[in-house]
């Protein structure tokens, strides 16, 4: 196999619906690390009255910890800023004006849950 079609894998990689966790433990912390199995670390991101938003945590510029960024208010959406180089991305659809792309999950409530569309199972602790 040659290596596109491994990186085309990689990009296919199934999704589905995972729990997170409780929207009333979600909610007492705007940034958090999640962990999930086998896979990338993701920053979680919580916005008063009960909007969440799903990343990788690693930056795409040199992977600083974007669960330790600050999130600020653009009205019809948020962006984080990067604690290492003050980067920001838009945290509904990943877009910088820098060019980089960073990875966003679609993430759901359900009944007092939060679920989220990723490829493996994710934790609060590692
Ligand atoms: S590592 Fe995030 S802006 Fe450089």
């Amino acid at each position: 196999m040659v290596m596109a079609d491994l990186d085309n894998l990689k990009t296919k990689e199934e999704l589905s619906w995972h729990l997170v966790g409780q929207i009333e433990v979600l909610k007492t912390k705007p940034c958090r690390k999640i962990y999930m199995e086998n896979g990338p670390n993701l920053a979680l991101f919580y916005v008063e009255p009960g909007k969440f938003f799903l990343t990788n945590a690693a930056c795409p510029h040199a992977k600083g910890p974007l669960e330790q960024g600050s999130i600020e208010d653009l009205g019809e959406t948020y962006k984080i800023t990067c604690p290492l180089h003050y980067y920001s991305f838009d945290l509904t659809t990943g877009r910088s004006a820098s060019g980089l792309h960073l990875k966003t999950y679609q993430t759901e409530i359900r009944e007092q849950e939060l679920y989220a569309l990723i490829p493996r199972p994710v934790s609060l602790d590692r």
